[in-house]
């Protein structure tokens, strides 16, 4: 309910159309030249998913109807575990992974991103991203047919349990949910955790069966998914970032007539540009939600306890410097530091 009435708050403010049922938009698909099917794993609501509906749109609008995506959210379709071949089979065109979800499959210089403490603000992060880093990372997925057409925000995570987690020793002995990222698994490990690699659409069950005891998320994910409904504290740590990459298979990228590839390309990058803008305000606006059920306490970090937390997972940055080179550590840092 809460959720719902969230979801009509947003796409109210946000000036988007309702979001569709996905039964009209595959219907409406079969009118249209070109399909482009679009997976994804979080809630229509989220900044992923009302950017790719913003997508979808703008896609519809230029194309005057000519170009339809059809959108599979909330891992409806395909989940983390199964979503990266399907793409490379050619079962869905395009997919919108988070950074830390490139690691496993032969890309850890993304897990960068995952770095704890790395980055003070969202304009870092964007200094990044539209840096020489961010369009090298990019430039990678070619190695495996993939083209990287974008960066999306979602935002800072925080750590969620059934108790506070403030200091080290509150995490210790912890089973936490993660990403499939070799840096945020260390990171727990670092702060006494036990990582249990789990996908996300199944955390939220995981959580209230109590296979795991707690997870790190951007508000937005922890609201969409209900999980103040199986989680008591949740503490605002804003240890790590979380954002996506936009990926097409290198083969559907080139079938397209040159005039469609431009088409989608603009209305990518109007979104993304768009999505990055509004992600900020979507997670304030869940954390106002949340804080207003009283289902979850939030908890504020001072100083002193950030520095703390920063300091007992100091080591997972020299960790991923001996896998990727300390070369890549040295670049981001000074990107996210450059000034504008
Ligand atoms: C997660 O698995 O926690 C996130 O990557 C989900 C998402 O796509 O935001």
């Amino acid at each position: 309910m809460q959720a719902a009435a969230t979801r009509r708050r947003l796409v109210q403010a946000l000036g988007l159309a309702a979001l569709p049922r996905l039964g009209a938009a595959a219907a409406a698909a079969g009118r249209a030249r070109v399909t482009l099917r679009l997976s994804h794993v979080v809630a229509q609501q989220t900044p992923k998913g009302l950017a790719l509906e913003h997508f979808r749109e703008r896609v519809q609008a230029l194309s005057q109807g000519d170009i339809q995506v059809v959108i599979h959210p909330n891992s409806l379709l395909y989940g983390d575990e199964d979503e990266m071949q399907a793409l490379q089979l050619g079962a869905v065109d395009m997919l919108a992974p988070s950074l830390s979800k490139f690691g496993p499959i032969g890309f850890p210089e993304f897990e960068l991103f995952d770095l704890p403490f790395l980055f003070d603000d969202a304009e870092q992060v964007q200094r990044v991203k539209q840096g020489a880093v961010g369009q090298e990372l990019l430039a990678l997925l070619a190695r495996q047919r993939l083209v990287g057409l974008g960066y999306l925000d979602n935002g800072f995570k925080h750590m969620s349990a059934n108790r506070p987690l403030l200091a080290p020793e509150d995490f210790v002995g912890l089973r936490v949910r993660i990403q499939s990222s070799r840096v945020i698994a260390h990171q727990m490990r670092a702060l006494g955790a036990r990582p249990v690699v789990l996908s996300f659409g199944e955390t939220r069950r995981a959580l209230a069966a109590r296979v795991v005891d707690g997870t790190e998320n951007p508000i937005s994910n922890f609201w969409t998914q209900n999980m103040h409904q199986v989680q008591t504290d949740m503490s605002l740590t804003a240890h790590g970032y979380l954002g996506y990459c936009i990926v097409v298979h290198e083969r559907f990228w080139r079938q397209l007539a040159p005039g469609d590839r431009a088409l989608i390309g603009q209305a990518l990058a109007e979104s993304l540009a768009w999505g990055s803008a509004m992600a900020q305000r979507a997670n304030e606006q869940d954390l106002a939600a949340l804080r207003a059920s009283s289902a979850t306490r939030v908890h504020e970090l001072d100083a002193v306890q950030r520095q703390r937390l920063r300091h007992a997972t100091r080591s997972v940055h020299e960790g991923l410097a001996a896998r990727i080179g300390e070369e890549w550590i040295r670049r981001i840092r000074g990107a996210a530091a450059a000034s504008v």
